[in-house]
C-alpha cells in the first residue's frame, strides 16, 4: 500500500509535491491506515552524468533525490522511485538498459525501497531476462527493494515473475472512466475482466498488480469509487492510492480509508478473491479470508438498480454453517448468516459483506 504520481500527476511532479504528499499521507490517517510507500513514477530523472550515474531533473528536485527519501523517511513512510528496463522511460526520460547495476546502487545509496520498472523502448529484449536483471541488481545492493514489475501483461508475467519480482502489471494502463477504451488506457470494468482469470497466480508476496487508484480522481463518481476500492480489496491488488492527497474530499476520504475493506485487501492468507457467479450485469465476487471468513460481493456493472442474492452454495459453505455477518460499506454488524443474503444493488454499485465464524462463547471466569 502507498501513493504514486502518475494517475493523478503524470509528468507534472516536484519535490514540494512529494514532500506535501508525505505529510498529507500522515496528517489524513493514511499512513496509520497503512499506505507506507511513496513513489514517485515518470519524469523525476534529469541526464545521466559523465560517468553514466542517473541525476535527478535538477528544475524540479533541485534537493536531490537523496534530501527527500530522508524526507519521506523521516515521516515513518518509505520511498519509492521508477525507472524502465529500456534505452528511454515512457516519458522519454533516461532508461535503465546498460546501467542496472550503476542504477540499483545509486538507489540503494538514496534509500530506495521500493522500484517500479516500466517496460517502453525494450526493443527486442527478453523481458523475463531484463526483468531478472534488474532484480540481480537491486538484490546485489543488499538493500530490502519491493520490485514492481510493469511491463502490462504482455509476457504472461504471472508465469514468471514470482521468482523475480512481488508485484505485476496484468494490464495496460488504467484511467479514471467505467469502462472503455481511451487511447493507449482502459477503464474500470475492462482492467478488471483481464486481472481476474489470473487469481491462481497470486500470494503472499507476488500479487497481480491490476495498476493503481483512480479513487479520488475527476472521471469517477463516488459509488464507482466504492467499486473501484471494493474490486481492488477483492482481488488482493496492491492499494497504490493515485489522487492528490492534500484536495481530497470527505468522500474520497472515507473510500480509502475504509479499515474494513483494506483490512480484506490485506488479509494475511492472501488468497485473489473471484466472481463465482455472473448473470447479465449482476456478479457475485468471493475471497476466502483467514479463520474460514469469506469476503462476499454484490456487484452491479449496470445502469439500473438490481437485486443479487448469494446463498452459502456459492461461498462453499455447508449447510447451517454458523458465522456473522458485517457490512462494509454501511458499517454495521448484520447480526447471524441465515445461509442466504439478497439486497439491491444501485447502479455502478457494490454491497459488500464479510463473514467470520461467530466467536464461541467462553464462560467468565469471575462468576
Ligand atoms: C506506463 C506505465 C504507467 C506509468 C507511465 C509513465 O504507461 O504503465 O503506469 O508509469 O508509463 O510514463
Amino acid at each position: 500500500m502507498g501513493w504514486n504520481s502518475w494517475n493523478r500527476f503524470a509528468c507534472d511532479i516536484d519535490e514540494r509535491l512529494i514532500r506535501k504528499t508525505a505529510d498529507e499521507l500522515v496528517s489524513s490517517g493514511m499512513k496509520d491506515a497503512g499506505y507506507t510507500y511513496v513513489v514517485i513514477d515518470d519524469c523525476w530523472h534529469g541526464a545521466r552524468d559523465a560517468d553514466g550515474f542517473i541525476t535527478a531533473d535538477s528544475q524540479r528536485f533541485p534537493s536531490g533525490i537523496k534530501a527527500l527519501a530522508d524526507y519521506v523517511h523521516s515521516k515513518g513512510l518509505k520511498f519509492g522511485l521508477y525507472s524502465d528496463a529500456g534505452r528511454k522511460t515512457c516519458g522519454g526520460r533516461p532508461g535503465s538498459q546498460g546501467h542496472e547495476y550503476q542504477d540499483a546502487i545509486t538507489y540503494a545509496r538514496w534509500g530506495v525501497d521500493y522500484l517500479k520498472y516500466d517496460w517502453c523502448s525494450t526493443g527486442t529484449r527478453n523481458a523475463e531476462e531484463a526483468y531478472a536483471l534488474m532484480a540481480d541488481a537491486l538484490r546485489a545492493t543488499g538493500r530490502d527493494i519491493v520490485f514492481s514489475i510493469c511491463e502490462w501483461g504482455n509476457n504472461r508475467p504471472w508465469l514468471w515473475a514470482s521468482r523475480i519480482g512481488n508485484l505485476w502489471r496484468t494490464t495496460g494502463d488504467i484511467t479514471d472512466k467505467w469502462a472503455g477504451k481511451h487511447g493507449y488506457s482502459w477503464g474500470l470494468l475492462n482492467i478488471v475482466d483481464m486481472n481476474e482469470p489470473l487469481w491462481p497466480h497470486a500470494g503472499p508476496g507476488h500479487w497481480n498488480d491490476p495498476d493503481m487508484l483512480e479513487v479520488g480522481n475527476p472521471g469517477l463518481t463516488p459509488v464507482e469509487n466504492r467499486a473501484h476500492f471494493s474490486l481492488w480489496a477483492m482481488m488482493a491488488a496492491p492499494l497504490m492510492a493515485g489522487n492528490d492527497v492534500a484536495s481530497m474530499d470527505a468522500e474520497t476520504r472515507a473510500i480509502l480509508l475504509n479499515k474494513d475493506v483494506i483490512a480484506v485487501d490485506q488479509d494475511r492468507l492472501g488468497v485473489q478473491g473471484r466472481r463465482v457467479a455472473r448473470e447479465g450485469d449482476r456478479e457475485v465476487w468471493v475471497k476466502p479470508l483467514a479463520g474460514g471468513g469469506r469476503a462476499v460481493l454484490l456487484f452491479n456493472r449496470g445502469e439500473t438498480p438490481a437485486r443479487i442474492s448469494v446463498t452459502n452454495e456459492a461461498l462453499a459453505y455447508p449447510a447451517g454453517v454458523r458465522l456473522k455477518v458485517r457490512d462494509l460499506w454501511a458499517h454495521r454488524d448484520l447480526g447471524a448468516w441465515k445461509g442466504r443474503f439478497e439486497a439491491e444493488v444501485e447502479p455502478h454499485g457494490v454491497v459488500m459483506l464479510r463473514l467470520d465464524a461467530r466467536a464461541s462463547v467462553v464462560s467468565d471466569p469471575r462468576r
